[in-house]
């Protein structure tokens, strides 16, 4: 076979992209420079220094273009938006201009239109929460050590790798709008306020600066008592109140631009206004007050749940709304997006809208704690799709929880969402290729709340696994490519969530995970001496008579939280959606389904549909091989090899275990489970 000249210098141009080293460390930041561009900026500064440098070196545009930089004021403009067109960039401020660049940039590189068009952002703070401990361990990390700390002898000495890392972190997040990070665990150290440790948190920030990252601190409320030396953290203490003050003052000394506190307190053993009798407010508004004075923010967490308080799923709400209004301006209410714990499917947490007088904002889950860890492929882009495009009603048809949190309809002062981050120290930062896509699309997101799950993930790929081949200025998007990768790579990703959701746990279920990792099956777990609520047959409360948690007013009644027309539509079965069904229902094994079928049918049906999805995202990814390098096909495969055999033991283990309560049989036309409950259940429970 002869191959003619042109295919033979195709190929060997894609042999050499293939060859080169893909290890996913460049995220979606791989396109390089295929013109040359002439940018105009009059100003000089750390920032611009970096956005202009950035269209120089990633210009896909006309040869020999010219580009303005203007930083100037006008009325379309809100914060650190900007002015779009193809041959300029107008914005308020620096990080505009910055933000304008990436966005050209990723125009240009994805093949999108180029419009005179304004940019701004839904929030105006963008934050990952790094939940990252002192000694370099992530709490629910799945991708390595921290990025940020470390144990060891010289384990605060600023190396180069450790500033390398920043840049290149701080670089991705403005490449996306992420203005803002946590960098440690909600379950905080005392010793985080320490001088030494704070000299760290200073070259974290010096770092992160130039690229608009703001740096935040996990606080622990008791510290004035751990470390401070004070009798109590009481926070109508005098004393306290001062060392809160000084400690403040401290850090502004060093991080003139600190961002502020998030506090997890009173939550799941962590110390809180409460042990003083005092309320969340009274803890909140303290550090608000010490923040005041600079600027900073506290980002107080509605995560609250007692072992005596009832139904879980209520318990924030209850203790929240009574607080309505009484938060100073500058204390944001950090509300997980479902009321329970960021389980695979949750309806919205029903403060969202409900607190009308506060600021509140959405605490997402980039890491999949529920959903794989960085084993199983879940593209979360469509959860948080659902999550924020949810009609709450609180102010009416059309509430969404978008809407409530952006300052749409809530008039708070400062708006905000944070992501709890999924990165480490792994060469492709996030363990898994895909799970990259998360870290994306939480910044698109954050800075764009109406775009689509579809339109997110069409970039993402894009940018990650289009090879740089342009030399006319458009980057080489074949119709082979969009036919053979980008279509059933977007597919698969956009299914991926659901088919989780269909072999972990449908119809509404949730929390039945094993303990502790909360990654397989744990159905059947419910040692006597554990809190019931940490226990999944809480959750599930499968009998003789049915499945499902009763949350109507014949149960907790948790269906009262939400505004009219959902507390009516939540309590009846009929009405209720699928998907939540089980979240608010205790329903007989028989119960008629919409589509006629049997509940039991149902769960079965859907348990195996998640296997059967599983599989195909398997032959999905082979079919991409000619279309993509070595090391990153593979590391895939291998990832999806191990999804399909978890999902299959997913439906073993619960199908089982739950026919032992329906004494019903697995329809004919389900596969049977290839596993026997007592392999799987472990002897000792
Ligand atoms: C979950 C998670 C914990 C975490 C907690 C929180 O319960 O399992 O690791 O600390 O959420 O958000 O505070």
């Amino acid at each position: 076979m002869t191959l003619k000249p042109t295919l033979l210098i195709l190929a060997l141009a894609m042999l050499s992209v293939f060859a080169s080293a893909e290890n996913g460390h460049q995220l979606w930041l791989r396109n390089t420079a295929t013109s040359k561009v002439n940018v105009i900026c009059k100003s000089k500064s750390a920032t611009l220094t970096i956005a202009v440098n950035e269209l120089k070196n990633g210009w896909q545009g006309p040869n020999n273009a010219s580009v303005d930089l203007i930083l100037k004021s006008h009325p379309a403009i809100v914060g650190d938006g900007f002015l779009l067109s193809g041959n300029a960039i107008q914005a308020n401020t620096e990080m505009g201009l910055l933000y304008g660049v990436y966005e050209l940039l990723r125009r240009q590189q994805t093949g999108q239109q180029i419009n005179y068009e304004a940019c701004n952002p839904s929030y105006q703070l963008r934050v990952l929460n790094h939940w990252d401990n002192l000694d370099g361990s992530i709490e629910r990390g799945y991708a390595g050590l921290s990025i940020f700390w470390r144990t060891g002898n010289n384990a605060l000495v600023v190396t180069e790798t450790d500033t390398r890392l920043w840049t290149e972190y701080a670089r991705a997040n403005a490449s996306i709008g992420i203005n803002g990070a946590v960098l440690n665990n909600v379950n905080a150290s005392p010793d985080m306020l320490k001088p030494e440790i704070l000299a760290r948190v200073k070259a974290v920030a010096d770092i992160l600066r130039p690229y608009g990252i703001r740096v935040y601190l996990s606080v622990k409320f008791s510290s004035p008592a751990q470390i401070g030396g004070l009798k109590d953290a009481d926070p109508l203490n005098p004393e306290v109140v001062k060392w809160w003050n000084n400690k403040t003052s401290e850090i502004y000394k060093l991080i003139p631009d600190f961002g502020g506190f998030l506090m997890k307190a009173n939550s799941e053993g962590q110390p809180g206004p409460q042990d003083y009798g005092r309320t969340h407010a009274d803890g909140a508004n303290m550090l608000a007050d010490a923040l005041k004075p600079y600027g900073g923010l506290v980002m107080w967490r509605a995560f609250v749940y007692q072992p005596s308080g009832g139904d879980r799923a209520k318990q924030a709400f209850t203790e929240f709304v009574p607080l309505d209004g009484q938060f100073r301006d500058n204390v944001i209410i950090q509300v997980k997006n479902g009321p329970v714990d960021f389980q695979p499917r949750e309806p919205f947490s029903p403060l969202f809208g409900a607190l009308k007088s506060t600021s509140v904002m959405a605490e997402l889950q980039i890491t999949q704690e529920y959903l794989g860890h960085s084993i199983h492929l879940a593209y979360l882009a469509p959860m948080w799709e659902e999550f924020l495009q949810s009609d709450t009603y609180q102010y009416g048809k059309g509430s969404t929880v978008a809407r409530c949190t952006d300052g749409n309809l809530n008039p708070q002062k400062h708006t905000a969402i944070a992501g709890v981050a999924n990165i480490g120290l792994d060469t492709n930062w996030c363990g898994h290729q895909f799970a990259q896509a998360n870290w994306y699309a939480f910044g698109r997101l954050a800075w764009n709340n109406s775009l689509t799950s579809n339109q997110i993930a069409d970039e993402w790929l894009k940018l990650t696994f289009l090879q740089n081949q342009s030399n006319a200025g458009t980057p080489i998007m074949s119709d082979d490519w969009t036919l053979n990768f980008l279509s059933p790579v977007k597919q698969m990703m956009l299914d991926s969530r659901q088919a989780i959701v269909n072999y972990m746990m449908p119809l509404g279920l949730h929390h039945i995970f094993a303990p502790d990792h909360h990654y397989g099956p744990g159905p059947w777990w419910g040692p006597a001496e554990v809190r019931k609520d940490w226990t999944p047959p809480y959750y599930h409360n499968a009998d003789s008579t049915g499945i499902g948690f009763n949350r109507t007013k014949t149960g907790s009644n948790a269906v009262s939280q939400y505004s009219a027309p959902l507390n009516t539509l939540f309590e009846n079965p009929q009405t209720c959606p699928d998907m939540y069904l089980l979240w608010f229902h205790h329903l007989p094994w028989s119960f008629k389904m919409k589509n006629g079928n049997s509940l039991w049918n149902e769960l079965c049906f859907n348990y195996d549909s998640g296997v059967q999805q599983a599989r195909q995202f398997q032959r999905v990814w082979d079919q991409t091989k000619p279309y993509i390098d070595a090391q990153r096909f593979s590391e895939v495969q291998r990832k999806l090899k191990e999804q399909s055999e978890n999902a299959q033991y997913w439906k073993d283990a619960c199908l089982l275990y739950f026919q032992q309560f329906s004494q019903l049989p697995i329809p004919y036309n389900v596969e049977r489970p290839i596993h026997n409950l007592d392999e799987i259940i472990p002897t000792d429970k």
